[in-house]
């Protein structure tokens, strides 16, 4: 596992996107494995003014989201369906259909892998870290050879996410790519930033493996990069 600090949540994204960029000049087919969150939408927004200006960037890219709730369409304002379109998909050259975000209404997460292995396997996944190590949403438990199925949030996962749902109605399942999926991507960069996730930083790097630490899973990976602003870091790092 490779470390990077990064001294603001801008440069952290500006490199972000460059990682992306790159991987899309290098092959432009490429499979990416796609994070929603806080987190990931500065890479995003770096992506898209980048694109405005490079000829068809994103045209034969493939992209698959990690997860969805459960029970929301994708036009709900509180769905990643909705995220991807908004900061994503509706200002790249993408391909409607090789975007994939799992299905809340009628999941299929058999169907999800199948698309997933149709298309060659994950190339390259950005992931987000959830403070208690989620990743996708894995919570803590997972089994680390778990596929793509559905899921219970935990109440701390709800409450996080609460702000994207003011009604209340915060969905109590998700359908997410498993631990197991996720690690067959080619390669991994995971996305850390703001003083919330410190905690969860420091015991990524504590290498304590095992599922009570989803993202801990990522030290059995020979390709990931951990890319954390300086106010995630750890103040040893
Ligand atoms: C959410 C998502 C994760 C995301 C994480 C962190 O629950 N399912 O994929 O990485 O939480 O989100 P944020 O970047 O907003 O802190």
């Amino acid at each position: 596992m490779r470390w990077e600090t990064f001294d603001s949540y801008e440069s952290l994204s500006a490199h972000a996107a460059e990682l992306l960029l790159d991987a899309i000049r290098e092959n432009p087919r490429i499979v990416l494995g796609l994070p929603t969150g806080r987190t990931p939408l500065g890479m995003y927004a770096r992506v898209v003014s980048e694109c405005a200006r490079e000829y068809r960037c994103f045209r034969d890219v493939v992209t698959f989201n990690l997860d969805e709730y459960i029970g929301i369409a994708r036009e709900h304002p509180g769905s990643y369906a909705t995220y991807m379109r908004e900061h994503l998909f509706a200002h790249v050259d993408l391909d409607p259909r090789n975007t994939h975000v799992p299905d809340g209404v009628t999941p299929d997460p058999a169907g999800y892998e199948q698309q997933i292995r149709d298309a060659g396997g994950l190339g390259f996944t950005f992931l987000g870290l959830g403070r208690n190590g989620h990743i996708g949403f894995n919570e803590p438990g997972t089994p680390f050879d778990s596929r793509t199925r559905i899921v219970e949030l935990t109440e701390s996962t709800r409450r996080a996410n609460a702000p994207h749902f003011p009604d209340g109605d915060v969905p109590t399942h998700a359908i997410t790519m498993g631990i197991a999926t996720i690690l067959e991507s080619k390669r991994i960069v995971l996305l850390a930033s703001s003083e919330g996730k410190r905690e969860a930083i420091e015991r990524l790097r504590s290498h304590d493996a095992g599922p009570a630490f989803p993202a801990s899973a990522l030290w059995l990976h020979s390709d990931v990069l951990v890319l954390c602003a300086a106010n995630a870091a750890s103040s040893s790092s």
